[in-house]
């Protein structure tokens, strides 16, 4: 935690206007600076730069956000190259060597992937840093839910009954633009304040285009960058959120995903429902028989051996999670629940179910008629969307293995299944004493002048596993999100003051890196 001294630092012996606002937490890191290990001067310095720069920080943010990088949708696939584009140029200005790498293959083009680099001082010691992040969004619908069109980003004050500050809202804004563009600004504000590109530390940077739309390309890309990749010591992703407003953490795991959708076949036609009602399977029907199988009474899941290779867990790690500053119930009431709703696996907390425990989810049931008014039919087939989240060492393919063969041997009379397995990936847990995570931790504490809390999320980033699993890298999430920052819905949001804390945090990491000389 960054304590308050007497002495002055760089940063508060030269206040800059555009930061008279800002004082009280740039004096906090700025004083704690010389306390650890770096040069005060040129942190001082980096965290002046964002509050002299902040306004031009936000118009690029606000210039990448306008591009609608929607990955999944072939007809937005110039979008993805102009966003990979416009990336590539801003890391350029940072003073790496930046290049738009192209994926796939001619006949099944993927979207580019900016990578970046820059060797370091010859007498740098620190680690070799990757920072991955992605440039590409989710889609928007539905669209008459924003009350701004999702790609012009509008910058407003909460309105009244809204939780928090400033905000800018657009598609992408948190995830994961905004949080890149932290790292891009510390990176320009290191720069600005050493003379040298990420303050002389060696960097690489890779930004995917296809993260919301199931990496097909980034494995292979990976592996074909495998020397350079292989050589770096610790992945750092903002990609994730903080424990809440003004309580920053790092997320030391996230969960893995299997994805599914499995279709049920009946008839060869759509049916008439009074003349063949009661007399041959209902696809909808059946599927929904089997759907509500997956859980038991105490909200396990009851696929054979899906819990297998769960590792239980941990005393020590149960006693950490309930010491933080959570309400369940509150958390509930942001979303329009009462207390009672707080449901899951008999025997855990939420935050227990939501960072330790896995979980089946479906995402999506389609069949028959949905359309205005009644139809009677009854469907030729009837589909949905199953997923599962996994925590450490459940292997996304087994799971799915097992779950259609579990499918299977509940076939309806009659039906025929066909099974989909989409995307996926494996979790991961970066291990709470690595020297990597405890600098993360002390630029955290220096950006922000708060303690940062120790924190894992539900979600997913399959990068991160599959770096574990192919180069043996460990991967620390540095994230400055909110959970009601609307990720993936409309009215995406990034809080500006949340944007400020990220943006000072990285420029503290790469200063902390820098002064290993
Ligand atoms: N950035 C998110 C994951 C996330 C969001 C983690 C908020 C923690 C807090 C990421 O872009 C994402 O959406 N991941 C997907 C998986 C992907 C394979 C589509 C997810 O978790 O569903
Ligand atoms: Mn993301
Ligand atoms: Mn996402």
């Amino acid at each position: 935690m960054a304590r308050q001294t007497t002495s002055k630092s760089a940063a508060s012996a030269r206040p800059a206007p555009a930061q008279a606002k800002r004082g009280a937490a740039t004096r906090t890191a700025g004083r704690a600076a010389g306390r650890e290990g770096l040069s005060p001067e040129q942190f001082g310095a980096s965290i002046e730069w964002l509050g002299d720069h902040h306004d031009e920080s936000i118009a690029r943010l606000v210039e990448w956000l306008k591009i609608p990088s929607i990955s999944t949708q072939p007809a937005h696939n110039a979008d993805c190259q102009r966003a990979a584009a416009f990336a590539t140029m801003q890391l350029t200005e940072c003073g790496l060597t930046a290049e738009l790498c192209s994926t796939g293959t001619k006949a099944k083009p993927g979207h580019p992937i900016v990578m970046a680099t820059t060797p370091g001082d010859a007498d740098y010691t620190g680690p070799h840093v990757l920072f991955y992040g992605h440039y590409d969004v989710q889609p928007c619908d539905p669209l008459d839910l924003w009350e701004s069109p999702p790609f012009e980003p509008v910058i407003r004050e909460a309105r009244k009954g809204e939780r928090g500050g400033t905000r800018i809202i657009a598609r992408g804004a948190v995830d994961d633009k905004g949080q890149v563009m932290m790292f891009i600004e510390a990176l320009r504000a290191v720069q600005a304040a050493t003379g040298k590109p990420a303050g002389g530390i060696k960097l690489t940077v890779m930004l995917e285009g296809e993260e919301e739309s199931g990496s097909a390309n980034l494995e292979p890309f990976v592996m074909a960058h495998r020397k350079e990749l292989a050589a770096c010591d610790i992945c750092i992703i903002s990609d994730t959120g903080m424990l809440d407003r003004g309580a920053p953490a790092i997320t030391y795991g996230v969960r893995g995903l299997a994805y599914t959708e499995i279709k049920l076949h009946a008839s060869n036609q759509d049916l008439h429902s009074g003349l063949w009602g009661g007399r041959c399977p209902n696809p909808i029907t059946e599927l929904a028989r089997v759907l509500a199988q997956l859980h038991d009474d105490d909200r396990r899941i009851t696929i054979p051996g899906f819990y297998k290779d769960v590792t239980p867990l941990a005393k020590q790690e149960r006693a950490n999670w309930s010491k933080l500053k959570f309400s369940a119930r509150d958390a509930l009431k942001q979303i329009g629940l009462p207390a009672a709703a707080d449901i899951g696996e008999k025997g855990y907390t939420a935050l227990e179910r939501q960072w330790a425990r896995p979980t089946a989810e479906i995402n999506g049931i389609i069949g028959g008629y949905t359309g205005e008014g009644a139809k009677t039919v009854i469907p030729a087939f009837a589909s949905a969307k199953v997923s599962f989240r996994l925590v450490a060492n459940q292997d996304p393919a087994t799971i799915t293995k097992l779950f259609f063969k579990w499918c299977q041997q509940r076939t309806p009379p009659g039906c025929r299944w066909e099974l989909v397995d989409h995307h996926g990936g494996p979790g991961v847990t970066c291990p709470i004493d690595s020297p990597h995570l405890q600098t993360a931790m002390q630029a955290i504490e220096l950006g922000t002048g708060k303690k940062t809390a120790l924190i894992k999320t539900g979600g997913s980033i399959p990068v991160a596993g599959m770096l574990k699993q192919r180069l043996d890298l460990d991967t620390i999430f540095m994230g400055f999100g909110l959970d009601d920052d609307r990720v993936h819905s409309p009215n995406e949001k990034f809080e500006i003051a949340c944007f400020e804390q990220g943006a000072r945090s990285h420029a503290a990491y790469l200063c902390l890196l820098a002064a290993r000389h």
